[in-house]
């Protein structure tokens, strides 16, 4: 069953924004600052709904956005042509993509590369992001621990995530726990009318070992500079954080 189909709207519609609004406002910026790093272009891939490179685009860079949902990138480019902002979008697979151009930063948000369950696919989209960057170029993203996945989220098996007069939607967490392997069960009930619709999603992420990610990361030619648990205070990565954030630089070119 494919993902981010009719929870396309329900996730863009939502509380889930107030993340890619966070990130938007605060991390990114707060990165750039950091870095001491003024990007002129930028692939955001798993761009989700387009919201982080709309806002990009509208800030002057030259953007693409990439995503593997067809249904959240059509959105994605209604709401660039509602504001009028110029940017490229291209449906692929973040693991798999070859583009014609490179850019100074590569961003990959909101538990993302999660979703990339083999080790194989996680490597190859690390080393895409590599590829496609400019020499001195930042790749920045965020991903969810495995203490995030087989903790954190298995505390609540159920809840409601969304509620309104005319939707509800309950999430059913569940995990294997060998693989470090979560599963989201996202069951929409849409009012239509006097009666409900029901539909159901399944989202399926995977934690990766923090010694996997660098040694990928390293395999893939780049050179690690900060793995925090809280950017804006520049906090490194603790055990029991959910998530972490990394900024790894694509070397100058040597002569
Ligand atoms: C939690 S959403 C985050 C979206 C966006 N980055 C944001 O901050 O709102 C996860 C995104 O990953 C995308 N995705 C998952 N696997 C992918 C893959 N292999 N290639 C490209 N996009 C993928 C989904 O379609 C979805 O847009």
């Amino acid at each position: 069953m494919s993902i981010y189909q009719h929870f396309a709207r329900h996730y863009q519609n939502s509380q889930y924004s107030a993340f890619t609004r966070r990130v938007l406002n605060e991390i990114f910026p707060h990165w750039l600052e950091v870095l001491d790093f003024k990007p002129q272009s930028l692939l955001d891939m798993a761009c989700g709904a387009g919201e982080f490179a709309i806002a990009q685009a509208k800030a002057g860079l030259q953007v693409v956005g990439l995503d593997q949902s067809q249904t959240l990138l059509r959105m994605a480019q209604s709401a660039a042509a509602e504001e009028s902002v110029k940017l490229r979008w291209v449906q692929g697979d973040m693991s798999q993509f070859s583009l014609a151009e490179h850019f100074d930063c590569v961003t990959c948000w909101f538990d993302s590369l999660n979703y990339l369950l083999k080790i194989e696919d996680l490597a190859n989209c690390f080393k895409a992001a590599y590829a496609h960057l400019h020499p001195g170029g930042y790749f920045l993203f965020d991903m969810n621990t495995i203490y995030g996945i087989v903790v954190q989220w298995q505390k609540h098996p159920y809840f409601i995530q969304q509620e309104t007069p005319d939707y509800l939607e309950v999430c059913a967490n569940s995990c294997d726990y060998e693989n470090s392997v979560a599963q989201m069960r996202i069951i929409m009930f849409e009012r239509q009318g006097k009666t409900w619709a029901r539909h159901e999603e399944v989202h399926t992420e995977r934690g990766y070992a923090v010694d996997d990610i660098l040694l990928l990361l390293e395999n893939a030619g780049f050179q690690v500079k900060h793995v925090l648990g809280n950017p804006l205070l520049m906090r490194p990565l603790e055990t029991e954080d959910s998530r972490l954030w990394v900024a790894a630089r694509k070397p100058e070119a040597t002569m």
